[in-house]
Order: structure tokens, then sequence, then C-alpha cells
């Protein structure tokens, strides 16, 4: 970590989800993608406007929250945006800094500095805007020894499917209107002190009709990396511009969660009625000549559709699921990187070719 690192980070604290019915995203979070339930707040804890159930997967938290009430912000908020991403919480060691950082940059303040205290100690949380309306949320809990945060008490069901491999969040991509990739690129430079690790244009990702621009920012320790997508001009509508009419403005696209077993995780996930993107056949018919050499066996990958891609420091295997609502707008990507430090762009025609089949199939290209 550099010394001028003005905003230090330790990783992703924790991803939060305003759905319509939390109880039941929470069956299917544990379910499908094996989350083991951490804890819950709700009116048996005192809350009387929301229920939130917590679950954790290796390093990832997913927290599912929803209104109880019609007057309830979370209420519109799902309202308005379906189900989606409202809150990316950074784990920092000082939030009260951080705060004070990204807002004297120009962040647009979310929270200001609060400590919230219970029996297990206390967590200093504080926030800040990002693009549409999704917010950052800086966690500092080096006091706190509870299961999650101050107001949830421990969540114990009987019903524990077992995990699938998850490790931790890879990357979180955001979906930012038109010409609004630059602006957001620079408020991760500027405000947060991000660098830009990649850039492609919409030469790169395009087949003949869907197109889109991205930018990747990543904080100075690698672990927090958000690419930033705009749609660009294609033929018919880019699958940007499709997120970006069903969510009603910009927000996070998808969650990319890293396994050091692709092919494990892919069987259990698929068992558990994941639904994946549809890669067809004839992408392995060429795949090897792009990535060389690698340690699986085609056949396996071919059989559960997983994507190959190489950079010049080694490659990686990723698989993207079908949207996790009806609105066709918050995905999942699982990955493997063996070396590789990019984010797949060689399959991404070949990618958008599937996704173009399914905007066929929705009647929305
Ligand atoms: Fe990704």
């Amino acid at each position: 970590m550099s010394n001028n690192d003005f905003l230090p980070i330790n990783g992703t604290d924790y991803v939060e989800f305003y759905v319509g019915n939390a109880k039941q995203a929470a069956h299917y979070y544990q379910t499908a993608f094996g989350f083991q339930p951490l804890a819950y707040a709700g009116l048996e804890t005192g809350l009387k406007d929301r229920s939130s159930y917590a679950l954790r997967q290796g390093k990832i938290t997913f927290v599912l929250t929803t209104a109880l009430t019609p007057e309830s912000p979370i209420a519109e908020h799902q309202k308005l945006h379906g189900d989606g991403i409202k809150v990316i919480a950074l784990w920092v060691d000082d939030a009260r800094q951080a705060w004070k950082e990204t807002t004297s940059r120009g962040a647009r303040s979310y929270m200001e500095p609060k400590v919230n205290v219970d029996e297990n100690g206390e967590v200093v949380m504080s926030g800040i805007h990002t693009y549409g309306e999704t917010v950052h949320i800086f966690v500092e809990r080096k006091n706190y020894f509870g299961p999650f945060l101050p107001g949830f008490r421990k969540w114990e069901p009987d019903y524990k499917p077992g995990d699938t491999g998850l490790k931790y969040v890879d990357h979180i991509v955001g979906n930012v209107n038109w010409g609004e990739m630059n602006k957001w690129v620079n408020f991760y430079g500027t405000v947060m002190g991000f660098e830009q690790l990649i850039s492609f244009d919409d030469k790169d990702i395009s087949t003949d009709y869907t197109a889109l621009m991205s930018k990747v920012m990543s904080n100075s320790n690698m672990r927090i990396k958000f690419p930033i997508n705009e749609p660009a001009e294609g033929k018919k509508k880019s699958q940007i511009e499709e997120y970006i009419d069903f969510y009603r403005g910009a927000g996070a696209q998808h969650v990319a969660m890293a396994t050091d077993d692709i092919i494990a995780t892919i069987e259990q996930l698929r068992a558990r009625g994941v639904e994946f993107l549809h890669v067809p056949d004839t992408y392995y018919d060429t795949v090897m000549d792009r990535v060389k050499e690698i340690d699986e066996d085609l056949e396996t990958l071919k059989k559960l559709r997983v994507l190959i891609d190489r950079d010049e420091e080694g490659y990686l295997l990723q698989l993207f699921t079908k949207p996790v609502e009806d609105r066709p707008t918050v995905f999942f990507e699982i990955i493997q990187r063996k070396g590789a430090k990019s984010f797949g762009k060689g399959n991404f025609k070949a990618l958008f070719e599937a996704i173009e089949l399914e905007q066929e199939s929705r009647g929305t290209l």
C-alpha cells in the first residue's frame, strides 16, 4: 500500500440487497448458492420498519433487507429498482477518516460517522453516495466481537445446506448511463483515490448488435475492483441499456465471486438450480486457439459451459448466471483466477452473443 493512500481499505465488508421478500431470498441464497446463515435483525430484535438476514460464505457477506411498511424508503427503492444492490460496504480501520477524506474530495454524504453499540462492542459506520441510488458504507469493526453488526442477533436455523466453495468478492461492476462512464471513473479516482486498471472500448466489446464501454477502477491493494460500464451504440439495444431501463437508472450489475475449484463449484451450483448463461457449442471449437495450454480438461469445462480467457500473466475461468430476479438486472459471476488479473475481455464477444439470444427471447433487443 502506498504511503499517500488517503483511503486504505481492507476488503469488501458486505453487500446489501434491498429485496421484495428477504425471508424467501435468504432461502434462495442458502439453497442455491450455499451461503450460511449468520445474523438476523427484524421485529424480534426491536426493528419496526425492516427485516435483514445476513449470510456468509468464505469472506463474502450478503445482507438481504426488506421493508415491513409501505412508507419505508426501502419499499420505495424496491418499487423503483426491483430487487437490487443498495450498499457496497467497505471494511476500513477508520470510518470517521474515510468519511472525512471522501466528502472533503466531493463525495455526497449518505451517513455521517455513527457509533453503533451493543453488548458485543462497537462498530463505527459512515457512508457516501455513488452511482444511481447505490451507496458505499465504511465499516470500522476492530472493536466488535458479535456475529455481524450491532442490532443483529445470531441466526441459527436448522436448515443449513453446505457451501459451494465461494471464497471472496473478486469485483463488483456498476452500470452507468450513456456518457457517464468517465464521470464515475473520475469519482473513484478523485474521491476515493482509486486507479484505472484496464481500458477497452466499444471496438473491443461489441457484436453486431450490442456494445459497451468499460473501465476498471481499483484501490491501492487491489482488493477492491470496480469495473464501470456504459452502453455504446450498436445495431440493437445494448445489454447495459436494457439494465438501465429495467433498473430505472445506474446500479450494480454483477458481483463476481471467486472459487479455487470452479469445476466443483459450478457442478454444485447447477445441481442446486442456479441458471447460467448459455454458451454456444461453437465457443469450444476455437477457444483453445486463443488460450493455449490449461490444467483443466476441456470436455469437463464444455460440459459445465465454463468460459476461459488468457492475458499476459495467466488465464482465468469464469461463468455468468442469468439475472437472479424477474427484471433483467442483477446477476453473478463465478471466477477462478490462474494468474490472470484481467476480466475476461476475450470472452465478451462470445458472451454477448449468448446474452443477445436471451434478450431476443425477452423481446428487448
Ligand atoms: Fe465481471
